[in-house]
């Protein structure tokens, strides 16, 4: 059993893996503000509210609870708002991060769990994309996230932190129980916007560009399902207490699904019909983004479990039927 500080675990991502070590029997402290968490996604007893960049509160708790890791969720992850703020995106991806990292280093502690991103990688030269494809960012989200490994590397060469940095493609589902699921607002992700049209919520989905280099000309984008994200974690964390070394892993189910594909699969799944409309490209898209996630896979033992989209689709369902105005619901 070990002792982990889980930042920013009131997320999507992030209460997901809450749930996960809980049911692994560790002991979990969470450190959210509630910015874009749900504090009704976390056990109440669990959850200390404050805001990242706040030293002295991070001091405080390092002081007072003895942890063996540190997961670090807490951040901003939308392209588009990036380039419309890319400031807030380097003060609470970057900066923030950077005050938890000082954090840790006086208080001892040497093992670091990071949410990373396929943002990292670009626009893609090769397909499936490896970790050792080349990391040129084309928005300030993608950088935000890329700095701070390279951060880390820094923080291993001067004081001996390891860590393991998760590239994440598309996450996406909820937990099979259907007590906690994805609720952001603005929502802006295909699979919960999706569902919002089979709930009557909205009238249809816009499918942003149709006429893209790919099999039916709409983009192709590599789902992963949550739980399997928080899977990795564990697995992550045991390499570090295990005494393995600073690792970067992506983490896709390798097949990659178009938004139309996607869009047929609700359909099957909800029985709803679910308008389309076809609409102009987004600014910022990739064609194609596909993980290869042969290095986990070997190296950890990675297994996806929910490996298909209906299976995504149907445990996102099961959280949206459930709770139409996400944690508003309970
Ligand atoms: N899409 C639509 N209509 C919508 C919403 C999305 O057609 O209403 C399309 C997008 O253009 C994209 C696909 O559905 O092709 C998936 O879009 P999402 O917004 O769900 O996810 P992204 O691929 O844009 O974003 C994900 C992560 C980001 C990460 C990015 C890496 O959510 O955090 O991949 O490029 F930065």
């Amino acid at each position: 059993m070990a002792n982990y500080l889980v930042v920013g675990g009131a997320g999507y991502i992030g209460s997901h893996m809450v749930r996960t070590l809980l049911d692994a029997g560790h002991d979990v402290t969470v450190l959210d503000d509630i910015s874009r968490g749900h504090a009704a996604s976390v056990p109440a007893e669990l959850l200390v509210r404050g805001d990242l960049g706040d030293r002295a509160l991070l001091d405080e708790l390092f002081t007072q609870r003895r942890f063996d890791c540190v997961m670090h969720f807490a951040a901003f992850a939308q392209v588009g708002e990036s380039v419309q703020e890319p400031l807030a995106y380097y003060r609470n991806n970057t900066s923030r991060a950077v005050e938890l990292l000082d954090a840790m280093k006086h208080a001892g502690i040497d093992r670091f769990i990071f949410s990373s991103t396929a943002a990292t990688y670009g626009e893609p030269v090769r397909l499936p994309i490896d970790e050792d494809h080349p990391t040129v960012p084309t928005n300030p989200y993608g950088r935000s996230k890329r700095f701070l490994e390279q951060v880390l590397d820094d923080c291993e060469q001067a004081w001996g932190l390891r860590s393991v940095r998760l590239r994440y493609f598309n996450a996406a589902g909820a937990h099979p129980s259907g007590e906690i699921g994805e609720d952001h607002s603005p929502e802006s992700h295909l699979v919960p916007l999706l569902l919002q049209v089979a709930l009557g919520q909205r009238k249809d989905i816009a499918i942003f560009g149709t006429d893209w280099d790919t099999r039916d000309g709409t983009c192709i984008r590599d789902y992963v399902h949550i739980c399997d994200l928080a899977k990795a974690h564990m697995l992550a964390s045991e390499h570090l207490a295990a005494g393995g070394g600073t690792r970067t892993f992506n983490l896709g189910c390798e097949e990659g699904t178009s938004v139309r594909e996607m869009i047929d699969v609700a359909r099957k799944v909800t029985g709803h019909p679910i308008p389309s409309v076809d609409s102009a490209r987004r600014a910022g898209d990739p064609a194609r983004l596909v993980a290869s996630s042969a290095r986990i896979r070997s190296e950890l033992g990675w297994a996806p479990e929910f490996d298909t989209p209906e299976w995504i689709v149907r445990t996102a369902w099961r959280w949206h039927r459930s709770h139409p105005q996400g944690y508003a619901t309970s």
